[in-house]
């Protein structure tokens, strides 16, 4: 079975519901722009890029219905509601800009023609997007060897994107390159992106792996059972610090400490060149139900105090590389970047 996360058809974006995944396969018709924020919001779809894509088709249903009348104030006002839907993944951001300036790019034709180009970039960010990863793929595998167990944590395959994944897609083309690869991967608590997502991913690929814990990551470092951890990006700041999915920054330490290299994957419209470091990004914090529920259940007691932040940020120092589509990126990152974004 193909895992698709998005899919647009007759005026329909069919967004996979990964809330009811592994276990019923439900496509989730969305119309409007308030469907594609409830759908990101709500976390039907999520990963950075996948949101992103999303959120793009989520400006041609907003302008759907829009006259000439004050088009671009309202065009605007539909991007910053967009935006609201989570505040961590840059690339939510950067899609609902790239959109907005194809509109303004276009000022002087009529709004239906501008509707249609909105509507084909959103197309040609889709097709990017799988493109990208494939490149992505190519770079990362460069890194790792035949025998190697990679680590990885959340979900960054095809359910995280339009197609093939971020570090996914490097663990995918190193089993297909590499002999006897394996992988690690952690369940991700409290969403269980890992054990719900990845899981089933690796699954489907027919890649060897296991599945663990989040706080067994150190011991199976300790001993000796991990060559390297590739995990997403939600938001690279200027000099390299990277917001992901929390637990990340664990690793990441965790990782210097056993001298395990550690990488970041991630297209470059992850990178926000605006941030000059970590932290300046905004860290989503959710619902604490997460944390005192499991699968449904009341794990903790009634009325306690909890934290919930859905992603963390790890300083530049603890990464060795950032594995992009144009390549690979190296310390100085604050140089890499500057490089590769201009
Ligand atoms: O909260 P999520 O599931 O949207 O978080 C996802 C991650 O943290 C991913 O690692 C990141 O978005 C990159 S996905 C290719």
């Amino acid at each position: 079975m193909k895992l698709v996360s998005l899919k647009f058809k007759g005026e329909t974006l069919y967004i996979l519901d990964q809330r009811k995944l592994p276990f019923e396969f439900v496509n989730m018709p969305c119309k409007t722009k308030e469907d594609i924020w409830e759908a990101i919001n709500k976390m039907m779809i999520r990963g950075a890029p996948a949101i992103g894509v999303a959120a793009a088709y989520g400006m041609y249903f907003g302008t759907k219905n829009l006259e000439e009348e004050k088009f671009f104030q309202k065009l605007n006002k539909i991007k910053k509601y967009l935006d609201s839907a989570r505040p961590t993944a840059i690339n939510l951001k950067w899609a609902t800009e790239r959109i907005y300036q194809v509109a303004e790019k276009n000022k002087g034709k009529t709004v239906n023609t501008i509707k249609r180009l909105i509507l084909k970039e959103a197309k040609m960010m889709e097709k990017e997007d799988a493109e990208q990863n494939l490149s992505i793929g190519k770079y990362g595998s460069t890194l790792f060897h035949d025998n190697d167990t990679i680590m990885t944590i959340c979900n960054t395959g095809a359910l995280a994107t339009v197609a093939h994944g971020t570090a996914f897609s490097v663990i995918r083309r190193s089993f297909e390159k590499h002999k006897n690869i394996s992988v690690i991967a952690l369940e991700t608590r409290p969403y269980l992106q890992g054990a719900r997502l990845t899981a089933l991913e690796l699954k489907e690929a027919k890649i060897p792996f296991h599945l663990i814990t989040d706080n067994m990551s150190g011991f199976m470092m300790a001993k000796k059972l991990v060559n390297g951890i590739v995990v997403g990006a939600d938001r690279i700041a200027n000099n390299g610090d990277t917001a992901n999915k929390i637990g990340t920054y664990t690793l990441a330490v965790l990782a210097r400490y056993h001298k395990i290299p550690f990488y970041v994957v991630a297209p470059i419209s992850t990178i926000d060149p605006n941030i000059p470091g970590g932290a300046d990004i905004p860290i989503e914090e959710r619902n604490p139900e997460e944390v005192t529920h499991c699968g449904g259940k009341r794990v903790a007691p009634e009325k306690i105090k909890v934290y919930n932040p859905a992603f963390d940020v790890t300083p530049n120092k603890f990464i060795d590389a950032i594995i992009t589509e144009k390549g690979i990126l190296r310390k100085p990152f604050k140089e890499s970047i500057k490089r590769i974004l201009k």
